[in-house]
């Protein structure tokens, strides 16, 4: 127990307050170094996430809303860039509370123009959605959301995913970092990452939309996509034994619409490790999909938000999740869990990250642990019925957190390094473990996530 309230303590000392309301929780909270780097004695939307999945499950509301009330006001503090007109539905990475000069205090957000590689935070605006699903599941307060401003606000978030660009795919085209990977590391395009919490906004946007007419239209399209992408992703996405065969055997450069190979994968770009790695009976979904492009890496927080959300089949959940008891030494190792496996090495390290010192092989993005993803894991373990894996993940994260004061990631191939550059008391990690107690404790808290 005593990890369980240590955590709650790590969490706690981390609410922020604007004017006396609490509105959100830092990134990390040292209290003996300051953090690495500067913003992360910001609230992140998707950090503040987890730490709110928390405090719905305690009815600890006034926070939630709070934040999402916040969020939604700083959306207007975003600048245009000259020769861009405004993308009114993106939604800032983090923000901060800044005392003024007269003793008042105001709020700062940052859109990626102070993020380090100046990156688009994309997942903002879908986690607020998520979050407001949330919100109101926990709470049965549907008032909040069919307010003017809500309403307004979730339309613009669906116009910008579902306006028309150069896209020819029902999948959500972003660029390099746009998600919790905020570096470069070839996670531009179609990374599935986004494509699990697009799905969430979708299925959000049919509870949450009024039934007015000005909505009418936007729903519609919202379940056609929703349907579009769900297919697209359980077909093209997922890699078993059988669809690896395949792959292998595919022909290349067909022309026209009744190709089999759609995307003109070759199949000299199977990478070797996958080959061997693959077990017989499991299967995952890739991270990233694009013409003549598959990103055969496995990425944690995607497949197991497809599983939470639903856009894996059953039958996918239940092969991604024996994947993990299969490749438990590289998927968890000492700490749940790997961010993404493998990690790359190199000239492709040098050459896909720019030689990004952070993210060198098996640290931070790049094969790292994280042990925020705990509650993800936890999560899809129990709602495939793995009550054993569940508890294996919690075992193994609990009093090495607390021993460790509760980092940000850790290093190494099975994750047994504190990360060098992690921050300690990391706010997420101990969220995580937090809110992965809750679910053992009682599962019908996934009820608070879209499925
Ligand atoms: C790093 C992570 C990002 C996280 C932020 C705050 O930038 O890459 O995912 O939101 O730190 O913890």
């Amino acid at each position: 127990m005593k990890a369980i309230e240590s955590a709650h303590e790590v969490l706690n000392n981390a609410v922020i307050y604007f004017r006396g309301r609490p509105v959100g929780t830092l990134a990390a909270n040292d209290p003996e170094a300051p953090p690495a780097a500067a913003n992360y004695a910001e609230c992140f939307v998707r950090d503040f996430v987890v730490s709110a999945l928390v405090f719905l499950a305690e009815k600890r509301y006034d926070i939630v809303r709070n934040f999402l009330e916040v969020v939604l006001q700083l959306r207007k503090q975003q600048r245009a860039m000259a020769g861009h007109e405004i993308e009114p539905g993106v939604m800032p990475a983090s923000f901060r509370v800044v005392a003024q000069e007269d003793g008042t205090e105001e709020l700062v957000a940052d859109f990626g123009e102070r993020a380090i590689g100046r990156v688009a935070p994309v997942d903002s605006m879908m986690w607020w959605m998520i979050l407001l699903g949330a919100y109101v599941r926990a709470t049965g307060d549907e008032e909040l959301a069919e307010g003017k401003e809500f309403q307004r606000t979730m339309h613009l978030i669906l116009d910008l995913c579902l306006k028309d660009s150069f896209e020819v795919f029902p999948t959500v085209l972003v660029p390099d970092g746009a998600f919790m990977i905020d570096r470069r590391m070839g996670v531009y395009g179609h990374p599935l990452e986004l494509q699990a919490l697009f799905y969430g906004v979708l299925q959000t946007a049919q509870e949450l939309l009024r039934p007015v007419p000005k909505s009418v239209e936007v729903v519609k399209l919202a379940l056609k996509r929703q349907q579009a992408l769900r297919t697209y992703v359980r077909i093209f996405y997922w890699l078993d034994l059988p669809r690896l065969n395949e792959i292998h055997r595919y022909g290349t450069e067909e022309f026209g619409t009744g190709s089999v190979n759609m995307l003109n994968i070759y199949p000299e770009s199977i990478p070797a490790w996958v080959v061997d790695w693959l077990p017989e009976n499991a299967g995952y979904l890739v991270g990233n999909l694009g013409p003549g492009r598959m990103d055969f890496r496995f990425f944690a927080y995607g497949n197991l938000l497809s599983i939470l959300f639903g856009l894996a089949t059953d039958e996918q959940a239940g092969a991604i999740m024996d994947l993990y008891e299969h490749r438990w030494s590289d998927l968890v190792g000492w700490m749940p869990a790997k961010i993404c496996y493998p990690a790359l090495e190199g000239m492709e390290w040098h050459l896909i990250t720019g030689a990004d010192p952070k993210n060198v092989p098996w640290s931070y993005h790049n094969g790292g642990n994280w042990p925020m993803l705990v509650w993800a894991l936890v999560a899809a373990a129990l709602k495939t019925g793995r009550h054993k894996l569940a508890q294996r993940a919690m075992d193994t994260a609990k009093e090495r957190l607390l021993r460790d004061q509760w980092p940000e990631y850790y290093d190494g191939r099975a994750g047994h390094l504190i990360g060098r550059r992690a921050n300690l008391h990391q706010v997420w990690s101990a969220a995580g473990l937090v809110f992965g107690h809750k679910l053992m404790e009682d599962r019908h808290w996934l009820s608070l996530l879209p499925t």
